[in-house]
Order: structure tokens, then C-alpha cells, then sequence
């Protein structure tokens, strides 16, 4: 279960690519036309698993609970899905005592002279809800000196005091919401090179006492609320969720709702609130809600939060909005929206400036299976759906993404007998993309199927089918969806190097197969720093000279340590202008609207920063494309 992490191999080694003589097109199409995988959705009897039925068809949501203005918003039927157990540990592993000791041994390091170190004294502890457990950590270095250590995360309530004395202390009074087997891990560092780690995790088991209600009622707390920009005048829903260590379901309340204002439960999570107001004046808004003990009613936790109301004018750009450019240039120019934006206390602004910017999106998570299909038989569209009616009233065309991927699954899949995994495969393919057929007209059939070394990535679809798994889905794409263009997107292909070269390789074979690919997509998470534009030129080449397309799929730009926002504009200017310059490159996508979302947050990636202000980098791409000598 823990696996020993040297830097020198922080990457799986893969197996090498499986050389199967491959079935063609037609024979791939033949097996799904005769396995009934024909794209019709529902079950029949021969599935594995059941498809969408009546009860996974979302509902209209009331508009207390979004922003939307312009297209109607569903959410999932009836109450929350059953969450699956996500049980990480189990008693087997608490009795199998202390884990192995996790090091990271960085590139190079000589292990033999220099020993990693360790930690004196540790065991598994069992406590009851409600008790204090108190562990003394005593990190020892083999070679005479004092390590430094941190916990990788604290659990919920508990703390690692310093005793001042080379070692430290955990603290923690477990309650009801912790029963089970919980981890704590700290890491120890070498005091000659502290990339050299040793990393201890100790398991603690929490049981309910024979009479719970000798554990501490502990007052409810309010979820992190952070800062938000809205538009003054704009409609703001704030989703404030309570949080019971005792298990219970706070109730929460707003003491002084805004003028108009509504405040109700959700209808599907009991613990979320949802308050819905239109600020009429600019200035800093602080609102005060209180979480009330649903047992004990005098226990409270109060807290403001407080969200920044601009003027209208504050959000303007000069010159002409980046999707009219584009389309004199014919390209098509999008980003990834963030799941259900109508749900944030600024998803007015964000839908306004995207409609403003973008004629393409793409589902930024909510196609992914483990969102799709959580469950076998279970189904959730709500999110989806939404995205696909937000972009028929703002006019842009959806890109699909991803079909089969390796991370996001649900753990039904990834349990699932091999055997099984091509059918489920293909039910899947056939009950995502007959719903969407329609409304999506690209699709990332398969992302990331490289692993970093140019072999293919050891996913759960690649054990159970050998390389065969990419061709089978891109040809039952192509069944159920004729019309689409259908995509492998990656990641590292824009530069040499074993990934690029992989790709190429990949598609040739493909392609002497009669697979049915369209493009591909370059996903470009980059940082600033990233100068291999030749490269990334001569790759846009090689696949125009394949006869494929070009989609720039996810280019975002982290800003490096102390690089500067022009520098940020320069990288993005430069990919835009090399798109221009390629007649087979037909859309940029940034993976995000605002910095303020983006998964890469803290290097404030994006074209718009956290209070949607256009960025250098924005005027910058704005610039290219209005460049009609480019
Ligand atoms: C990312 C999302 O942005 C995150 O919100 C999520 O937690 C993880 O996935 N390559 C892809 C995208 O193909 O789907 C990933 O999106 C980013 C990397």
C-alpha cells in the first residue's frame, strides 16, 4: 500500500509497448455493431452494468440556488447519491502495525554513506471517540545530528506542538466523525540534505465508547469561505456549509439577511445553505451567519464573511473581445469552465465575461467518469447538461473531454475484473457520447495515454486491452458520433523528447490501421519559463504533415519564481502567433477563465486574474489575433 518514492524514479515504470497485431477499423466496427454497442443509450440485457434509467435524469433546480441568467439550470434527481465507501484504511492494515517508513532519496544521493532518518518509538494507537491521544515524535538521525520534521496534514481539531526539546507532540481528540482508521503522517528531513525524507505514517482507531454520550458536544463550525468579487447588480448565491465533528447537521442562519435576500437548505445536502442576493451598492459586503448545534442549541460559532462588490465599469476591456478576432481568423478560441460556475458567489461575472471572450468550452471535470457514472448504473448528467445549456445560449460549441482517461474514474472501474473492462469500456463510450452526440462536436477520446518515458501509460483500459484500447474507443467514437472530430490529447508533446516522439510513433501506427483519428491535443500546461517554441513549431508540422488537426487544448502559463506578468503575456502571444502561423492548428483553449478557479491557482495561470481583471496577457493574446499580418 505505501511504496517507497525515490525522486530518481517518481514516475511508474511502464510496460513496453505491447506489439499486438491489431484488428482493422472494420473488424472494430463489426464487434461493436454486433456487441450492440451501436450508441443507443440505456441497458439491454447483455450489459454489464445498467444504463441511465428515469431516476438519473436530472431536474430543474429553483433559481435560488445559481446565478444563471439566460439558461435554465437542472441538478440531480431526489436526494445526495450514495456516496461510495471510500474506506482508505481498514482494521487488516491497523493490525498490521507500523507502516514501512516512505523515503524520497533525491537524484544522485549515496544512501549507503549517509542513512535516512527515522523515528524513535512509534506504534499504531487505539483510542475511543471523545479520548485524547497524545504521540511524542522523536525523529533520530543515524549520523549524530537533529532532523527537522512536518506533518503532512493534521487531522480535523488536532495540533503538533513543539516541545522545545528536539521532538514534537500530537494532540488530538477524536469524535464521532473520526471512527474507523485514521493515518497521520509526519516526514523527517535529513540535516545534510533535507530533499533526503523519511516519511512515517502511524494509525490511529477510533472507536464509538459503549455509551456515546460520554463524548464532548463540540460547537459547530462554518466550511472556509474564501473572498469572492462580484458585479454590483449582478445576482450572488454564497453556498455556506456547516460542519459537525459529532456527525450532526448544524443549522445555520444569517441574523441580518440582505434586502431581498433568500436563505434556504439545500435540497440535496442537509449541511449546505444557500443564500441568494443582488448587491445594489459597490464597497466591501460582510454578512454574519451563525452555525447552531442541532443537539444544543446554545452552542454557536459565528463568523462574517465578506465578498468585494466592483462597479459594472470595472470589469470592461478595451478593444474587441477575443472570440469576434478569432473568428476573422477563423479559429476557434475557448477555455475550461469550472464545474457549475452558476453556483459561485461570482458566476454572473464569469459567465458574462465568457460569453464575451469565448465561442468553445469544455467541461472542465464534470465529464469525467468519476463524475458521469459514479456508481454502476448510476448516472449524473445535471452538471454537464448545465455546461451544454450555457453554451447554446451563449453560442459557443462544446468540446468533449476526456472519454477514457486513467485518473478521475470512479472505483467501481478501477476494481473491475479485467475481463470486464473492454465491455465496460464501450457501455461507457456508448451512454457518454450518445447523450452529447448533438451538442458536442470534438471529443478527446483518449487523454494521456503517454507515460513520461514514451511508453503507454499503465491505466486500468491499457491492462485489460493492451494498446487495442485506443483504437477500440476512437473506432466506436466514431460509430456513435460520425461527425465529430475526434482527439488523443497529451500533455509534454509541444518540445522534443520521448513523449513527442511516442506521439508521432502512435500515430503512424494508427493511421496505417485505419484508426479514425482527427487531431490532436496539445494541452501546454506551461510555467513562464518555456522557450522550446522551434520545437513546439516543428510538432505542429509534423502533425499537419499527418493530415491531422491542431487544438491547443489547456495552455495555461504558471508564473515562475519572480517572473513577471509581461513575461507571462510574451509566452502566450508566442503560442497564439505559432497557432496563426499553422493553417492546421484550429483552436486555443485556456484551461480556465479567471486565476481564481484555476487548478494551477497559485501560479496565476490565466488571461483574467482573481477579480477578473484582464491581464497583461490578455491584451497580449487580444494583440495577436487583431494582427492580421500574422
Ligand atoms: C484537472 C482539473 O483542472 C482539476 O480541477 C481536477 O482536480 C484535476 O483535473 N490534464 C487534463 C485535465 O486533461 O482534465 C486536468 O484537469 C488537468 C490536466
Amino acid at each position: 500500500m505505501i511504496i517507497p518514492l525515490h525522486m530518481s524514479q517518481s514516475f511508474l515504470i511502464d510496460n513496453p509497448r505491447a506489439r499486438v497485431a491489431l484488428p482493422s477499423l472494420a473488424a472494430l466496427f463489426a464487434l461493436f455493431v454486433l456487441s450492440g454497442c451501436d450508441g443507443s443509450s440505456g441497458s439491454s440485457d447483455s450489459s454489464l452494468t445498467a444504463g441511465p434509467g428515469a431516476d438519473d435524469q436530472p431536474i430543474a433546480e429553483a433559481p435560488a440556488f445559481n446565478t444563471a441568467s439566460g439558461f435554465v439550470v437542472v441538478r440531480e434527481p431526489g436526494p445526495r447519491l450514495p456516496v461510495e465507501a471510500t474506506v482508505e484504511y481498514t482494521d487488516a492494515d491497523f493490525d498490521a502495525g507500523l507502516p514501512a517508513i516512505v523515503l524520497q532519496v533525491p537524484d544522485g544521493f549515496d544512501t549507503t554513506t549517509n542513512l535516512p532518518p527515522n523515528f524513535d518509538n512509534l506504534q499504531n494507537v487505539s483510542v475511543m471517540a471523545g479520548e485524547l491521544v497524545e504521540v511524542v515524535y522523536r525523529p533520530v538521525d543515524p549520523e549524530g545530528e537533529l532532523p527537522g520534521m512536518f506533518p503532512e496534514e493534521l487531522l480535523q481539531g488536532s495540533s503538533f506542538d513543539d516541545n522545545f526539546d528536539g521532538t514534537k507532540t500530537f494532540r488530538w481528540r477524536p469524535l464521532q466523525m473520526d471512527v474507523g482508521i485514521n493515518a497521520f503522517t509526519v516526514t523527517a528531513l535529513d540535516p545534510a540534505n533535507d530533499s533526503y525524507r523519511a516519511s512515517q505514517t502511524i494509525f490511529i482507531k477510533v472507536e464509538l465508547p459503549d455509551d456515546p454520550s460520554t463524548i464532548p458536544n463540540v460547537a459547530p463550525m462554518l466550511d472556509e469561505f474564501r473572498p469572492h468579487t462580484v458585479r454590483v447588480n449582478d445576482p450572488v448565491v454564497i453556498e455556506l456549509k456547516g460542519i459537525d465533528l459529532n456527525g450532526d447537521t448544524p443549522i445555520l442562519e444569517i441574523p441580518d439577511l440582505p434586502v431581498g435576500g433568500s436563505f434556504n437548505q439545500h435540497p440535496r445536502f442537509a449541511e449546505i445553505y444557500v443564500l441568494k442576493f443582488v448587491p445594489t451598492t459597490t464597497g466591501t459586503l460582510t454578512i454574519d451567519v451563525v452555525a447552531r448545534d442541532s443537539i444544543d442549541s446554545a452552542l454557536t460559532a459565528e463568523e462574517s464573511i465578506s465578498i468585494s462588490v466592483l462597479a459594472a465599469s470595472a470589469f470592461t476591456t478595451t478593444g474587441q473581445p477575443l472570440r469576434a478576432l478569432a473568428e476573422v481568423r477563423d479559429l476557434r478560441i475557448g477555455f475550461a469552465a469550472l464545474q457549475s460556475f452558476y453556483h459561485r458567489p461570482d458566476g454572473a461575472i464569469y459567465a458574462d465575461i465568457a460569453e464575451r471572450e469565448f465561442n468553445f468550452v469544455t467541461p472542465e471535470n464534470s465529464m469525467k467518469m468519476d463524475q458521469i457514472n459514479p456508481e454502476p448504473g448510476r448516472f449524473q448528467f445535471a452538471a454537464t447538461d448545465n455546461l451544454v445549456s450555457f453554451a447554446q445560449s451563449a453560442d459557443m460549441t462544446v468540446h468533449g473531454h476526456p472519454i477514457i482517461w486513467y485518473r478521475q474514474l470512479p472505483n467501481w472501474i478501477e476494481q473491475a475484473p479485467l475481463t470486464q473492462v473492454e465491455q465496460h469500456m464501450s457501455e461507457y463510450i456508448s451512454r457518454l457520447m450518445s447523450r452529447y452526440k448533438d451538442d458536442v462536436t470534438v471529443w478527446d477520446v483518449i487523454n494521456e495515454p503517454l507515460a513520461d518515458n514514451g511508453s503507454l501509460r499503465d491505466s486500468i483500459w491499457h491492462k485489460a486491452m493492451g494498446e487495442s484500447y485506443i483504437d477500440k474507443a476512437f473506432a466506436q467514437a466514431r460509430a456513435v458520433a460520425p461527425d465529430a472530430q475526434l482527439l488523443i490529447n497529451e500533455f509534454d508533446i509541444s518540445m522534443e523528447g520521448p513523449k513527442a516522439t511516442a506521439l508521432f510513433a502512435l500515430i503512424d501506427r494508427m493511421q496505417a490501421n485505419d484508426i479514425p483519428l482527427d487531431g490532436i491535443g496539445f494541452q501546454m500546461h506551461f510555467f513562464t519559463s518555456f522557450d522550446q517554441f522551434t520545437e513546439l513549431e516543428a510538432n505542429f508540422a509534423k502533425v499537419a504533415e499527418r493530415d491531422l488537426d491542431i487544438y491547443i487544448t489547456e495552455l495555461d502559463v504558471s508564473l515562475a519564481q519572480g517572473a513577471t506578468l509581461a513575461q507571462q503575456a510574451s509566452v502566450y502571444e508566442r503560442v497564439v502567433s505559432l497557432c496563426l502561423a499553422q493553417p492546421r492548428c484550429k483552436a486555443i483553449q485556456t484551461w480556465g477563465l479567471t486565476d481564481q478557479y484555476s487548478f494551477r491557482s497559485i501560479f496565476d495561470p490565466l488571461l483574467f486574474n482573481r477579480s477578473y481583471q484582464a491581464k497583461p496577457a490578455y491584451t497580449a493574446v487580444q494583440g495577436v489575433l487583431a494582427d492580421t499580418t500574422q
